[in-house]
């Protein structure tokens, strides 16, 4: 497997009022967890890597992000609901529940 996990983060912007995940900050909360993962010697081959994806048809439920290779979604609020993402689905291992969709 080329990486351990990677990670979508929809960041589509609807300007016609219907719900979307860029509405969340969902371009800022990538970058937050790219910075980490960066800032942690996670990304890159073996690790974990971080991309954008346009919209995953989860609108109502967003915003939202996927990971594989295990295919667990989550929902987010903040930079705190990131981290603990970060700190236990991708270091430990284990899904955060609170979080899933
Ligand atoms: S806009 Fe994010 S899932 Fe559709």
């Amino acid at each position: 497997m080329y990486y351990q996990y990677h990670v979508f983060f929809c960041t589509n912007r609807r300007r016609d009022g219907r719900e979307c995940c860029e509405a969340h900050d969902a371009s800022g909360m990538r970058a937050y967890l790219k910075r980490r993962c960066s800032e942690l010697g996670l990304s890159g081959k073996g690790g974990i890597r971080i991309n954008t994806a346009g919209c995953l048809d989860r609108c109502e439920q967003g915003p939202v992000l996927v990971i594989y290779p295990q295919g667990i979604w989550y929902t987010y609020v903040d930079e705190q609901d990131i981290e603990e993402i970060l700190r236990r689905h991708l270091l430990e291992g284990e899904e955060v529940e609170r979080l899933k969709i």
